[in-house]
């Protein structure tokens, strides 16, 4: 299958995702998805608390579904936001994503279909990662 296809198919899981969005403290809906090293696609959504603190963003709900069920891989991780242009994952998800791939790709759209792809790397670069701790 083309790149493309691959991106925008992966757009829509996404979206369909974000309708799932527990947010009802920020009216913030989020969607995730990722293709794991299988092919197999993981989506997630936000889900806040009433613990403010508490609260899981789409990103980490996506890629820890994809871990839990045996992906040791990520391929990559398309965002939906409902917002003006496209938007990239908070810092403590750019932490968590990095774990499993520092050059992951991330095809992040909204909701007017504007869309656009970046590496993990770019928007968090000199990560603090396993290799960081060795002596
Ligand atoms: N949120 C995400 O799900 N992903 C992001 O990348 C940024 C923020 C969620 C967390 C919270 O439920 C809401 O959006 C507002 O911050």
């Amino acid at each position: 299958m083309k790149k493309e296809n691959d991106l925008d198919r992966l757009i829509e899981k996404a979206k369909e995702a974000r309708k799932k969005a527990y947010a009802s403290y920020s009216n913030f809906l989020v969607g995730a998805a990722v293709i794991g090293g299988s092919g197999k696609i993981f989506t997630g959504c936000n889900i806040e608390n009433s613990s403010f603190g508490l609260t899981i963003c789409a990103e980490r709900v996506a890629l820890f579904k994809a871990v839990s069920e045996g992906e040791k891989e990520v391929k990559i991780l398309a965002l939906v936001t409902d917002t003006q242009t496209p938007v990239w994952p908070c810092g403590a998800c750019r932490q968590v994503l990095a774990e499993f791939d520092r050059e992951l790709l991330i095809v992040s759209s909204n909701l007017k279909g504007q869309k656009e792809e970046k590496k993990l790397s770019e928007i968090f670069p000199e990560a603090f990662d396993k290799r960081s701790m060795k002596k």
